[in-house]
């Protein structure tokens, strides 16, 4: 059984896809959803769904080992960021070499970066005028957001569209995506 260790700090729509697109695969198994906010609603969605969630803070991450030993204990075959927002510590990326993947709501090399998150990003896809946006899976490495690219999937952005609407497209990229890549790299 391949196992999956998730990151996420925000709502967890992500996380809640890849919980039911690998619900009935006995092949995979999600052991543990890692959080960096203590009230985010990733914890109520896995609460739902019956999924192992734990709470880490800035010490256990990048001050001790605990975050370290958690994930040793765990063994997983992929660690997933699923709008995880904190930069990952070195230690973390030598232990795991090519186990940890992000997904990134813009065309990578364009709008990544320190700062560059969630519907920020869509906000200035649209103030700089835009005709495409999309997402992409890449492996985490040291330097934030360019880590080699796994994947990446386009969207058109029309004159009308706003932030929100641009935000709902990438979305739906995501969820059509990012499970099928995971599985990919894992079986
Ligand atoms: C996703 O759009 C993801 O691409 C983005 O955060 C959102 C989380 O949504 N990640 C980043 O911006 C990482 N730099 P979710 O919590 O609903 O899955």
């Amino acid at each position: 059984m391949k196992q999956i260790v998730l990151f996420a700090s925000g709502s967890g729509s992500n996380v809640e896809n890849i919980a039911h697109y690998f619900r009935d695969n006995p092949k995979i198994n999600i052991s543990c959803v890692l959080t960096n906010k203590r009230d985010a609603q990733v914890i109520d969605r896995c609460n739902r769904l019956k999924i192992n969630v734990l709470f880490f803070n800035r010490t256990a991450f990048y001050e001790t080992d605990c975050v370290l030993s958690i994930l040793k204990t765990f063994d997983p075959d992929l660690i997933v960021l699923a709008g995880f927002l904190w930069k990952v510590p070195e230690k973390l990326i030598d232990a795991f070499p090519n186990r940890i993947i992000n997904i990134h709501p813009a065309l990578l090399p364009k709008y990544g970066g320190k700062g560059m998150y969630g519907f920020k990003v869509h906000q200035m896809v649209k103030e700089n005028k835009e005709e495409k946006t999309g997402i992409t899976i890449h492996y985490v490495n040291n330097a934030y957001d360019e880590g080699a690219v796994i994947h990446q999937a386009e969207t058109s952005i029309l004159q009308t569209d706003t932030p929100e609407t641009i935000a709902e497209k990438v979305h739906r990229l995501e969820y059509e995506h990012f499970p099928k890549i995971i599985e990919k790299l894992l079986l």
